[in-house]
């Protein structure tokens, strides 16, 4: 299966298979994402993924082949 690095913003990388939840590859790094309502509508642990922001607790490992993790800090948190 297909592996991806992981950059993390604390510059630890991990490697994680495509289709794997974020909150979940995130643990496995021992990275916390703060996180709120789990279902997608709070933006607690919103994510910028390759400049893209993403919400971790609905979205997985898309397939690429290096993946740079910043954490998003919206200004009205
Ligand atoms: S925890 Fe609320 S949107 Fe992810």
């Amino acid at each position: 299966m297909k592996t991806i690095k992981i950059n993390w913003p604390n510059k630890t990388s991990s490697n994680c298979h495509p289709g794997v939840d974020w909150l979940k590859a995130a643990y496995d790094a021992d990275i916390d994402i703060p996180t709120g309502c789990l279902g997608g509508s709070c933006g607690a642990c919103e994510i910028e993924v390759n400049g893209e922001v993403v919400r971790a607790c609905i979205a997985t490992i898309p397939d690429s082949k290096e993946l740079t993790v910043k954490f998003f800090s919206d200004p009205y948190w």
